[in-house]
């Protein structure tokens, strides 16, 4: 059941960006409670604005901006805290290598270190083929499945770059289903 749970989805600067805002359509209309959290790069891609409309909820872009008045909170803790499920999509290589060594460099890293364990964490990758499977970029995968994080795709096909191989963004129906299933 996903409604008032309360679900993180990290979205990266990747060029599967905009294919989030349904994902984020989806989980909200279902019920759930969805703080969205962007790298900077993101931004570059959809604006914060968008997923803003979407989850009905402030988009976390900036961990150094000051609380809303009369809050006083550490905002990625609190964010953090509550999390039921934590989905990134689409993810990129550089979070992937960021979040397997242990980087905790802007909100979104930062939250996900600070979700408690046992907290399900779905990683759901979309980049080049060659980046994929860059044996830098599978050590790292390999190692965030070890330390429990669930992938979700890449599938395979035709790429936004023109190339054809592994690499796209699971279906957003696919990666739905899945979360629906976990929680
Ligand atoms: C047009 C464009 C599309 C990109 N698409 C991807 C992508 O699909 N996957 C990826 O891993 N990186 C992609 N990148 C590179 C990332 O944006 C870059 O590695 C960035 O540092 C990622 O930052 P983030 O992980 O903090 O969002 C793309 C860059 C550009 C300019």
């Amino acid at each position: 059941m996903l409604k008032n749970k309360n679900i993180i989805v990290g979205v990266c600067g990747g060029i599967a960006a905009y294919k989030i805002c349904e994902l984020v359509h989806k989980l909200k209309y279902a019920g759930a409670e969805v703080s969205v959290i962007m790298t900077k790069n993101a931004c570059e891609f959809v604006t914060p604005l968008t997923f803003q409309t979407l989850s009905g909820k402030p988009v976390h872009t900036d961990m150094w901006k000051l609380p809303a008045k009369d809050a006083w909170q550490v905002e990625h803790v609190e964010l953090a805290k509550k999390c039921d499920l934590l989905v990134i999509a689409p993810a990129t290589a550089n979070i992937i290598g960021k979040l397997a060594a242990g980087i905790a460099d802007d909100m979104l890293t930062t939250v996900v270190l600070a979700v408690q364990a046992g907290v399900p964490g779905f990683i759901c990758p979309a980049m080049n083929t060659n980046m994929w499977s860059n044996k830098i970029v599978q050590d790292n995968v390999r190692k965030l499945k070890k330390y429990g994080f669930k992938f979700i795709g890449p599938a395979s096909g035709k790429l936004a770059c023109g190339d054809t191989g592994a690499g796209r963004l699971e279906t957003i129906e696919n990666i739905y289903l899945q979360l629906k299933r976990r929680i």
